[in-house]
This record gives C-alpha cells, structure tokens and sequence, in this order.
C-alpha cells in the first residue's frame, strides 16, 4: 500500500526514436553522457535520486549553517544514535567521501580488506590505499535462479580461505555491505553478520558494515528471518549495526536525501582518528562537506526510513516491477533486491560473448526503444572478474509509479523481440583508472 501522495511534480518526456538514436552516438554508447533532459524514465541510480517528504524540506528550510557546533549537526547525532545506535557521527558529502575518511585511516599499504562484495568505490577506495580488495560472496550469489533468501550473505569459509591465505596481520578490516548492491542488491541476514563479527574478533580485525542500504536490509530481514520475523524493522536494523565498529553510510540511500553521507562509530579513539583525515577531505566534523539544511534532512530522512509504511512498500514496489519484467520474459535475478531489478543480459543477449559487453548493449537499447536508462553491472564496469552479464535497474524512492514500471516493462519487451538483431559493443577510449570505467570509456557497435 503506497503511503504517500504528491505534492509537487516535475516533467518528463520521451524524445523522438531519431533523437534517441542521435543522443545514444554522441554518448559514445555510455549512458553516463547522457544529458538527463533526454531520459524518459532514469533508473542509472537510487542514489540521491529519491523525492524528499514535506518533513524533510521542512527541517531543510529550519537548516543551521553555522561552521561548527550547528544545531542540524544535533539533530544528526540524535537521529544516528537513535536509529542506527552509534554515538559518534561524522559527515562526509556522500558515501564515497566517508569511506575515503574510514579507509584512509585504517588502511595501509599491503592490507587484505574482505567484502562480500565490494561496491565499486569501495573497490577503488581500498585500491586507493594500497590495498586488495577480495570478494567473499557466499556460491549461491552468482546463480540468478537460486531461491534463497538471503544471497547477499559474507561467505564465512571464503573468508576463512582469504585469512589462511595473507595471515591475520594482513588483515586489518573486513566490511559488510547491507544490502548487498554489486549482488542484486540482495540482503543479508543478521546471523551472518553475527558470525562475521565473531571472525573479525578471531582475527582482532575492526569490522565495518557499509550501510547504505540497511533499512531496506531490515525490512528483508522482517519478512524472510525466522528469528525476526514480524519485529519492528527499525529495532532490527539496530540489531544488525550493533555488530559493527563502525559503519560508512550514503545518505544518498536509506538517507532519503539527495546528498550527503557519514562514518559513525562508538569507539572514540577512531572517532578522534576519522575526524583528522575529515577535516583534511571534508570539512570541519560538525559539517564535513555538507551544508546544514541537507544534514538537516538527512536527520529526519533516516529516521522516515525505518518507517514500515513507508519501508515494506519500498520494497514491494521494487518487488513488483520485477515481476512485471519476469512476466514479459526478462531473465530476472531472483528474487528481486531491495533497490533494483537486476537482468541477467547475458541470458537475454546468449548470442553476444562477454567480450562485446552483452550487458551494455542491452543498456543501450532500452533507451533506443525507451528512452529507459539503466546501468551495466557485467565484464564492463568490473573488467578481470568473473561475473554474470547484469543489468541494473535502480529504483529512486517515493519517484516513479506503476504506470512508470509498465512502460520499461513494455520497453524491455520490445528489445527482446529484436534480440538476434542487437550487436555487441567495443570500447574506443578508456580512463586510467580500470575500476571507474564505464563512468567515461566510450564504446561503439560492432
Ligand atoms: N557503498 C555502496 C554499497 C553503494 O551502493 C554506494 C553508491 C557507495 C558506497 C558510495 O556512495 O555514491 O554516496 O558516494 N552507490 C550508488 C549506486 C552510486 O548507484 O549504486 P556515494
């Protein structure tokens, strides 16, 4: 049941078949270069794409910009300890600022740093800190067919493999990423992030839980964890992030604004480390890079989050746009995630070798036949890695309707009734950095 209703609306329009094809060339076959206004309906991202509650513009307008000491900095703290219960916060300008001031401070070079699996910043910021990145997925994660409920889980036997391998000294930091975004967006279960506590204290490893997505998390762990089954989805949350030393957070996510992020921890000697390096990267730590009206929303954002009305539609929501691709033939990653629908290209493009990047292709003809924007998660944005062909369909929140849903069902559709006439894509020019290309390479057919 949908438990909100408009009260401001923006524009959309779909730009002609000829515009689409024009707009697609000068791209380079990179959706990230298209200009927004030439979408229809954007699902590149759920990341601070969302629609903000009249609550939240109201404490946006009530914003305190002072430099130090602001009273949205209060409402901050207030709002991390009572929905997340740690009681140092630091903010950062979005996720990737807040693990770049973790990281930063914990690692060094030659450190191991196990995920089940690493978002792609999160990748390049261990990369960036000389570190290694390793990926501990439990085996049913890649088998988009496997019916289970909880495949974003750390697999605690690949993690044991990955420690016997370097020694317990290379190993500093194990993080945990709820949901799990670079596995469909799949949950975990919070008796696996238990044991995983438990092993970071086997191994006297600081354990970090990335929590973007940890309200949705919960929501999963209500429904499907026999042990949580009908609790209140934001005790469970808190449950969960007891385990952690300290989380980093996208407010851009489960923050429900459309900028900002933070570390937060209950432990004061790296609370007073972390503020040294924001202070460097980000900004004074009352601030850290974000000005006091988004902090402000973000404040009231995180606790609208853990709101069941508003948390259980979320994810049916996602739930049920995931059906309606399944029910048009779509090979859907089962079962659907928490913030988007996850189509596996390889499947629905079997002609096209991993080589010639099936997934982006796919990616290209949902906005020729759409003007639908989603975003290749395959051998194009994580090159060297062993991974099914995924197409990601993010969800922004409280956004698009179901009427919205249809017409990409419909656009999928389309695309795989043309499937032997779709060609597979080279890249013509590439970044330096390999984990961060398919934000600029440019491609073209084959
Ligand atoms: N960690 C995870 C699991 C994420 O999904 C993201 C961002 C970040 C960290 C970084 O946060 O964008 O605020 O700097 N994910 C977005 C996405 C970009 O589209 O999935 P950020």
């Amino acid at each position: 049941m949908v438990a909100f209703k408009s009260k401001m609306v923006e524009s959309i329009s779909l730009p002609s078949r000829d515009r689409r094809e024009r707009n697609l060339e000068a791209a380079g076959y990179n959706v990230f270069n298209l200009d927004a206004d030439e979408v229809f309906i954007d699902l590149l991202t759920d990341s601070g794409t969302g629609a903000m509650s009249d609550a939240q513009w109201a404490a946006l307008i009530r914003g305190d910009e002072s430099y130090a000491g602001s009273r949205s900095f209060d409402r901050l703290e207030s709002a991390v300890a009572d929905v997340m219960g740690f009681s140092h916060v630091i903010p950062a300008h979005q996720g990737r600022g807040a693990e770049n001031v973790l990281y930063g401070t914990l690692l060094s070079s030659g450190d191991v740093v196990p995920n089940n699996t690493h978002f792609d910043t999160t990748r390049a910021h261990v990369a960036n800190q000389g570190g290694e990145p390793v990926d501990c997925p439990v085996e049913v994660a890649f088998d988009p067919d496997a019916d289970d409920p909880f495949k974003g889980n750390t697999s605690l036997a690949r993690l044991r493999e990955v420690v016997d391998d370097v020694g317990t000294e290379r190993v500093p930091l194990i993080v945990q990423t709820i949901t799990n975004n670079s596995t469909a967006g799949q949950p975990v279960s919070v008796e696996n992030t238990r044991r995983v506590r438990e092993f970071a204290d086997e191994i006297d490893a600081t354990f970090v839980v990335d929590a973007c997505r940890f309200a949705e998390n919960a929501a999963f762990v209500s429904r499907r964890e026999a042990e949580f089954v009908g609790e209140d989805v934001g005790a469970i949350a808190r449950e969960q992030l007891s385990y952690a030393d300290a989380v980093v957070m996208s407010g851009k996510k489960d923050g429900l604004v459309n900028a900002g992020g933070f570390v937060a921890t209950d432990d004061p000697d790296l609370y007073e480390r972390c503020k040294e390096r924001a202070i460097l990267y980000e900004g004074f730590p009352t601030y850290g890079g974000m000005a006091g009206r988004d902090i402000a929303a973000m404040a009231v954002g995180l606790r609208e989050a853990v709101e069941e009305s508003y948390v259980f539609d979320r994810i049916d929501a996602v739930d049920e746009f995931g059906s309606m691709l399944a029910d048009v033939g779509v090979p859907v990653y089962e079962p659907v995630g928490g913030h988007a629908v996850y189509l596996d290209a390889g499947t629905a493009l079997s002609h096209l070798p991993c080589e010639v990047f099936p997934g982006q292709a796919f990616v290209c003809e949902l906005y020729r036949e759409g003007g639908v924007r989603g975003v290749e998660l395959g051998s194009f944005a994580f090159p060297d890695t062993d991974r099914p062909e995924l197409v990601r369909l993010a969800v922004p929140r409280r956004t698009y309707h179901r009427e919205h849903f249809e017409h990409v069902a419909e656009t999928a559709e389309r695309v795989l009734e043309k499937r032997e006439r779709v060609s597979g894509l080279e890249i013509t020019s590439e970044p330096e950095i390999a984990e961060l290309r398919h934000f600029t390479a440019g491609l073209e057919p084959i």
